[in-house]
């Protein structure tokens, strides 16, 4: 049995030289594909919050569910590509019950942009 993972999408986060004309942030715009690349996704949801004090690595994601290892994952840039990886990433935290899971079995997509891990609260 799977616990439900959150991904947490900064909609705040601004690459360098992002341009205040464009309309949305770049946390904005990833946040938009990793909900539609979330949707059906099978033990994720995703919410949005403005700042998750990593602002200088943007694009800024955290992964929580209760009793598991939590994740802030950094430095993406608003891709189709990239909101794919982290939403399966988010699917194998949901199906492991510590939130653990292998290097070997990573999306790509995932790889380097781990920032920090937080053990569960006992
Ligand atoms: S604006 Fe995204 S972490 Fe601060």
């Amino acid at each position: 049995m799977t616990t439900p993972t959150t991904i947490t999408v900064c909609d705040t986060c601004k690459l360098e030289g992002w341009d205040a004309a464009s309309g949305a942030t770049d946390g904005a715009r990833l946040a938009d594909l990793i909900e539609a690349a979330a949707a059906g996704a099978d033990g994720v949801s995703v919410r949005r919050h403005s700042c998750l004090m990593g602002c200088a690595g943007a694009c800024n994601v955290a992964l929580q569910a209760p009793g598991k290892m939590a994740y802030t994952l950094g430095r993406f840039e608003p891709s189709e590509a990239a909101a794919e990886g982290i939403v399966a990433y988010a699917a194998d935290h949901a199906a492991r019950e510590t939130g653990v899971v292998p290097y070997r079995e990573w999306p790509a997509a995932v790889k380097g942009h781990f920032v920090t891990r937080h053990p569960p609260l006992d």
